[in-house]
């Protein structure tokens, strides 16, 4: 085992200690490398797991045939669209959870799911040790290890492609050794992609310069604005509680309502971010999102909230719901902080009932009907035309003279000579 690296923390697995290894794989080229690699170098016996969490156009079992083909004892699929929607997905809608003003942490969502079934995985099939593919300069490593030391304190972690050192031309000759099926032209560097039910982010290759506009290429699952319908369309968004329930007035369950959104969003160009981030680690990066039903019911959510809470409720729940997207971001899933939000959004949420409809046109996506049974709403009221009823406008001055007080004072002080 010699050149394999020393333990720097805690939870790394010295060499000798592994022996049996559950691999998060995905069918990619450094996760199919490191199913070999583990059972070459670590003298070990490798369990693939593999998580659909709803990524578009996936075969999963020719994912398995791979990793058993590769030499895995086993390779356990888990479908894990549901649970990813209802615990991880939902949560984040209630919290309008957006990272740096536009990614909807898709990717940050799915990571602690992820980990947590690998250490389910891990203990039911006897294994001493999780790998997982995540290079050393991402957030993802952050995610998958600070899950896997909180929740399996006895399980111990390897990252091979963070310690490897090989540049992808040595993998890609790794895997032609080893009889690896490498896929498609390998003359150039693919984009690296990640997603699921919630988006898709692209990083890689010319989004490294900043000022290279996004090639036409980068877009795989939504339309580009400019080649989207002529004629909008009206979609409306209904929601339970915070939950979003019915797309257009048809009751659906989450993952096929997501799916839906994420389909309308799709064919008319919504959800394209173009996004320069500030990483856990502290490097600045540049990633490409697509995120079509994130656009859709994050907008619709918000909107809705805003109907239907007070001035006071509506000034502190950004403030939360950004602390909420820091955590998820960087991997905090289970701090409790995060859990105690939640309690917080729950609350807030209790009132969120009710319909939103929004317009979708070649890449826009703006609110256009608004209705709901707890709107803090009386259109008598916000008229223009009348007065009575609870508001008084004879109060107004007396209100405006109390209300202005001190920033008259101060104003005073400031400009003695008037
Ligand atoms: N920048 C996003 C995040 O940190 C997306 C990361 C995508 N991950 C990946 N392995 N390509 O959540």
């Amino acid at each position: 085992m010699e050149g394999l690296p020393q333990p720097t923390a805690s939870y790394e697995a010295e060499p000798s200690e592994v022996s049996r290894v559950l691999l998060l794989y995905s069918g990619g080229l450094d996760t199919s490398v490191m199913l070999k690699w583990i059972q070459e170098r670590y003298q070990a016996e490798v369990v693939a797991l593999t998580v659909n969490l709803g990524q578009p156009g996936e075969d999963f079992e020719v994912v398995r045939g791979k990793a058993l083909q590769l030499g895995a004892v086993d390779c356990v699929l888990v479908d894990a669209r549901e649970e990813f929607a209802r615990d991880y997905v939902l949560p984040a809608i209630k919290a309008n959870a957006v990272y740096g003003l536009g990614y909807p942490l898709f990717t940050a969502l799915g990571r602690p799911l992820i980990a947590k079934l690998a250490v389910e995985q891990a203990r039911s099939s006897g294994c001493d040790t999780i790998a997982h593919g995540c290079t050393g300069k991402g957030n993802d490593q952050v995610r998958i290890e600070a899950t896997v030391a909180t929740l399996a304190p006895e399980l111990k972690v390897i990252a091979p492609v963070r310690s490897w050192q090989m540049g992808r031309e040595e993998e890609i000759a790794y895997a032609r050794e080893h009889g690896i099926p490498v896929k498609g032209g390998t003359e150039q560097t693919p984009y690296s992609i990640d997603d699921n039910l919630w988006g898709r982010s692209s990083e890689g290759r010319w989004i490294e310069e900043l000022d290279v506009a996004p090639q036409d290429d980068v877009f795989q699952l939504v339309t580009r604005p400019e080649e989207a319908p002529d004629e909008p369309q009206v979609v409306s968004v209904s929601f339970e509680r915070g939950v979003p329930v019915a797309l257009d007035g048809e009751r659906l369950e989450l993952v096929e309502l997501i799916e839906r959104a994420a389909e309308l969003g799709a064919r008319h160009g919504v959800g394209i971010v173009d996004h320069i981030e500030d990483r856990i680690v502290g490097l600045k990066v540049r990633d490409i999102y697509e995120v079509p039903a994130a656009a859709i019911l994050l907008t619709a959510h918000q909107e809705l909230e805003k109907l239907v809470g007070t001035i006071h409720q509506n000034q502190l729940k950004p403030t939360l719901d950004q602390r909420w997207g820091y955590l998820v971001y960087a991997g905090l899933w289970w701090e409790p902080l995060r859990e105690d939000l939640d309690a917080y959004m729950e609350a807030a949420n209790a009132q969120v009932t009710g319909t939103i409809g929004l317009r979708l046109y070649k890449g826009a996506v703006r609110v256009v009907t608004r209705e709901s049974p707890n709107a803090v709403y009386d259109a008598q009221l916000a008229t223009f035309s009348e007065s009575g009823g609870l508001f008084s406008q004879a109060a107004s001055p007396g209100f405006i003279e109390l209300f202005s007080l001190q920033s008259r004072m101060a104003w005073r002080v400031r400009h003695p000579e008037g």
